[in-house]
């Protein structure tokens, strides 16, 4: 009796400087349930919101070889904002694998809002990207978009995720910014991976109906 060979399974590989992408691995898994997953963090030179755009620039053209030797995959996902932001396209000219990569949802924000004030609430090193402003131009005109920059809320979503305490009122002094202002926005971009597992920690932190 003829046998058909199985259909291969395709390889993603998930990446980002520590936990953060477990979220956006999370989201592939629930589309894609059949995938095998590669999830690599690179705590060498975390956190990555702190480092110069070069030094992220060559750390992550120097780990793609190993990366592809290790999982061989058919995508790679860049589960990080910071490095998104910087990174794509000279990655993308090293490799015929595809990259995707994460990038604060500006357009979808400038859609929701309805008095045209959006908050960024990202890495230091992401709230000063030309790519990031390129959105805000792009998608984004006619809205104020007000961008904070934050470690410490990256240092506290790795506490949750290991099971260790998480200072709320810290938190509510890194969301603080955003609502210093004429307007307070009422749409807040959680534009870092690590993030979304403080959702709940932050939305506390933000006035009552904030998205
Ligand atoms: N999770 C990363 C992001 O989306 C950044 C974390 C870091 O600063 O290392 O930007």
């Amino acid at each position: 009796m003829p046998t058909t060979a199985p259909t291969p399974v395709p390889t993603l590989l998930v990446f980002d400087s520590g936990i953060g992408g477990l979220s956006i691995a999370d989201e592939i898994r629930r589309a894609l349930p059949t995938c095998r997953l590669v999830y690599v963090a690179d705590n060498v030179i975390f956190t990555y919101g702190t480092q110069e755009e070069s030094v992220l620039v060559n750390r992550l053209l120097q780990l793609l070889p190993t990366l592809e030797q290790y999982a061989r995959p058919d995508l790679i996902v860049i589960a990080c904002n910071t490095a998104s932001t910087v990174v794509l396209e000279p990655l993308r000219a090293q490799t015929t694998t595809p990259i995707i990569g994460v990038v604060p949802a500006i357009k979808p924000a400038a859609q929701l809002t309805q008095n045209r004030t959006i908050g960024l609430l990202a890495t230091p090193g992401t709230v000063k990207r030309q790519y990031v402003q390129r959105l805000v131009d792009e998608f984004a005109h006619g809205c104020t978009v007000i961008k904070t920059g934050s470690s410490e809320l990256v240092h506290q979503a790795e506490n949750k995720l290991r099971g260790l305490p998480v200072d709320e009122a810290l938190i509510a002094r890194e969301v603080a910014p955003l609502l210093n202002q004429a307007t307070t926005p009422d749409v807040v971009i959680l534009g870092c991976t690590h993030f979304p597992f403080l959702r709940e920690e932050i939305s506390r932190a933000l006035p009552p109906g904030t998205r």
